[in-house]
């Protein structure tokens, strides 16, 4: 059975659809999960969705991943821009990471600029809002595909 992705939500994404939806649309978590889901069945992948609004529950699925998994979709929310133990999890596995933001966090407030998981993901994926996920799950596949 190949290793599942990994697609891990932080703080407040529990409650997309309801949750600033001029910045962040009215698609639920749920839904975003539900989609990656049939997605990843395309290509014979599969994905494993967490959410929590814990530092620590991040942290760890992170290492969780770094021996089960094939790689990492993560959104982690406002702790993109706090979390150095975040950081120091990424930095302690080796499979890829791609991050993503359902909004373009360059266009915000001059405190969302700054990401301490960009140095260390393979690539960064923002802007398009639940499409953000999407895209974020079809470069991955296309990325360890071409690597196995
Ligand atoms: C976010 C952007 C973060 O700055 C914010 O704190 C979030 C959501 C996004 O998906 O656009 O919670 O990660």
């Amino acid at each position: 059975m190949a290793k599942p992705i990994f697609v891990l939500s932080g703080p407040n994404l529990n409650l997309l659809g309801s949750r600033e939806p001029e910045i962040y649309g009215t698609t639920t978590l749920d839904d975003i999960h539900q989609h990656l889901d049939q997605q990843a069945a395309l290509s014979g992948d599969s994905v494993a969705c967490y959410q929590s609004n814990m530092e620590g529950d991040l942290v760890n699925w992170i290492q969780k991943a770094g021996a089960e998994a094939k790689g990492i979709i993560i959104n982690a929310g406002a702790y993109t821009h706090t979390s150095i133990a975040i950081a120091d999890a990424i930095s302690s596995i080796d499979i890829p990471l791609i991050e993503v933001h359902l909004s373009n966090i360059y266009q915000r407030e001059e405190y969302r600029h700054h990401s301490y998981i960009s140095p260390l993901a393979k690539g960064v994926i923002c802007g398009f809002g639940a499409k953000s996920y999407y895209m974020a799950l079809e470069a991955l596949i296309a990325d360890t595909a071409s690597f196995s």
